[in-house]
């Protein structure tokens, strides 16, 4: 999705905005922009597609200047071109913008009638009209602040004004804005991550503030313009990360790199010698809650449904999943000894971080579930839970999807031994079970190989399906998410049972079908939902786990065995195979892996 920088310096500002561009080429764009300010006017240099072209296209045309502003866009209103590219520039006032504008059509229309031209579809230009307007007779602060009244929507802004050299505004409704600060020199972020080469000396904007930012002093103001005081942060997590290293792809590396990121996240919440759970500052008694509510957006939305046959099985909770771009629209009752968990790997989403909202307002009880722990999310939730599982660079998520299920499972055992729902040693064996789950992560990967021999029959196809009972059902939905995501093969999960009431009129002979039967208890069950697509023409992938059982099945077309592990933890093993499949299939395909098609990493618009 878009990214914004922002840099004022005593030094040339081009190479670093450049620079961090491509830091925000991960959330998925379809175009690039920068503008600067040199001898007393903007000057911008824009174009379709990669940040490599408008590296290009800057080499034959200059940008000078100390201060300038760069933009990535996700394409929302108009087209990807070069002229709805950002930044949008009158002559005196130049935008980049994340988000959108719902109310752009009255004020273009309300714009043009004073004698604004505009040259682009987009909803951003709009605000560089406007504050053009204003500044005919207010100053800089007046006109910022009058702008922002005007605007409905959702947006993060970074905007330079001809007339003052020295300095960048940002503002930030809905949608998340970072400060940065370096020696000399002062920055401006859709994410920390786009400043990290530049400093780990971070502010986040809340909700409906903006900043001065100047190379030397940077000011924050609220919604009314009263100054505002800020924390400086100090970033954490190295670099290195960042990098893909050996791997072709970070969506390689990141699957890979489960075994550890599992560890890591086992390290922080288990103690080893207890087989207990460290977490000690949990906020609330076990009679203040007696339901659960788990909502997400994608791959998140997936782990919450996974967590809610843990806690359905293990706690006496009463459970809800929802998607969030659900949950904020419906009637919910809300209850106060309800607890509202928000999973999200970037913390970011906007659909996420509204439905958050809403049960803060309500004031209710609200815990996360995030990867990057300086989020909006995570910031705004009453308690946090991070996964532990490093930067996430592939749009795909992987090793996050692993980390959600996870600590939610974790969080599952912490409130069933809180309210007595489990026994002290069924509790404690559960833990110790736990301890080797990077270690059989490990061993799964090794089914690499063959799935990489299988992907050629899931590449030419009009379409496939993935089923699942019980707990492999969230994990088909996730590995059909994956397979369209990656590989932009039409894939539908379902619950295997459900076959006969519909979909098996899809199967046709040689429809390639994941089936996920791993030897847990609804084992049998799958079997025989797999001999009806078998019986159908389906060319069945089975995927289950090693056992010295004989399977009683025909024409099973495939086999993967994972490893070996107890009924709760086969969901996380299942998964490893299904990541591979939609990695090769879209390595055969010659597509880019780490940013499909259309898609955007931290998905920071409803
Ligand atoms: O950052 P989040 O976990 O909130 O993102 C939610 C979804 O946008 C995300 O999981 C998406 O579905 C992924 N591309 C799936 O691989």
């Amino acid at each position: 999705m878009c990214g914004i920088v922002g840099i004022t310096s005593n030094k040339q500002v081009t190479p670093s905005i450049i620079n961090s561009l491509r830091k925000l080429e991960y959330r998925g764009y379809d175009s690039a922009g920068i503008a600067t300010l040199s001898k007393g006017f903007i000057n911008e240099v824009k174009c379709e597609g990669r940040v490599d072209i408008l590296e290009k296209n800057l080499s034959k045309n200059k940008l000078l200047g100390n201060i300038g502003i760069g933009h990535v866009r996700w394409a929302t209103h108009g087209i990807p071109s070069t002229i709805n590219a950002h930044p949008h520039s009158s002559e005196k006032v130049s935008v980049v913008h994340n988000g959108i504008i719902e109310n752009s059509t009255i004020l273009k229309n309300f714009l043009i009638k004073k004698g604004h031209k505009f040259k682009s579809q987009t909803d951003t230009e709009v605000i560089v009209h406007l504050i053009t307007e204003y500044l005919k007779t207010n100053d800089l602060k007046k006109s910022v602040l009058k702008t922002l009244s005007k605007l409905n929507g959702s947006f993060a802004l970074g905007i330079i004004f001809k007339d003052q050299p020295d300095l960048i505004v940002g503002a930030r409704r809905g949608s998340p804005l970072a400060v940065g600060y370096g020696p000399n020199e002062n920055y401006l972020g859709s994410d920390s991550y786009a400043l990290k080469s530049m400093t780990n000396k971070i502010s986040y904007l809340n909700d409906g503030e903006f900043c001065i930012i100047k190379k030397d002093d940077v000011e924050f103001f609220d919604a009314d313009g009263n100054k505002v005081n800020k924390k400086i942060l100090t970033l954490s997590s190295s670099e290195q990360n960042y990098n893909k290293g050996d791997y072709k792809h970070f969506m390689a590396k990141e699957i890979d790199e489960q075994p550890t990121t599992i560890k890591n996240c086992i390290n922080e919440y288990l103690d080893k010698i207890s087989n207990s759970i460290n977490i000690f500052n949990f906020p609330w008694k076990k009679n203040e809650i007696s339901s659960i509510v788990l909502i997400g957006c994608g791959t998140a939305y997936h782990s919450c449904l996974m967590a809610k046959y843990w806690f359905e099985q293990i706690t006496t909770l009463n459970v809800t999943v929802d998607i969030a771009s659900e949950f904020r629209y419906r009637k919910n009752r809300f209850n106060n000894e309800t607890l509202y968990v928000f999973v999200s790997q970037s913390g970011e989403t906007a659909d996420t971080f509204a439905a958050l909202d809403l049960c803060n307002k309500k004031k209710m009880k609200t815990c996360s579930v995030v990867n990057v722990v300086e989020s909006s999310i995570a910031r705004e939730s009453k308690f946090v839970l991070p996964i532990h599982c490093g930067p996430e660079i592939g749009v795909a998520s992987t090793k996050a999807f692993l980390g959600q299920m996870l600590v939610l499972y974790i969080l599952c055992l912490k409130l069933a031994i809180m309210r007595n729902d489990i026994n002290k040693n069924e509790y404690h064996k559960k833990i110790k079970s736990l301890f080797s789950l990077s270690k059989l992560v490990n061993q799964t990967l090794e089914t690499e190989s063959k799935i990489e021999s299988l992907c050629s029959s899931f590449v030419n196809i009009k379409g496939s399906m993935f089923l699942g009972r019980g707990y492999s059902f969230p994990i088909a939905l996730e590995g059909a998410l994956k397979l369209k995501e990656l590989a932009y093969v039409h894939a539908e999960g379902y619950p295997a049972g459900e076959m006969k009431h519909g979909p098996l009129a899809l199967i046709e002979e040689g429809m390639p079908v994941v089936v996920l039967a791993p030897r847990d208890e609804y084992y049998k069950k799958t079997i025989s939902n797999m001999q009806e697509v078998i019986a159908r023409g389906a060319k069945v992938l089975l995927i289950t786990n090693k056992n010295k059982d004989e399977i009683h099945s025909e024409n099973i077309w495939e086999k993967v065995e994972v490893e070996n592990a107890t009924d709760d933890l086969l969901p996380f093993l299942i998964t490893i195979p299904l990541q591979k499949l939609a990695y090769y299939s879209a390595l055969k395909k010659g597509y880019d892996i780490d940013k499909p098609r259309n898609l955007a990493k931290s998905v920071t618009v409803e």
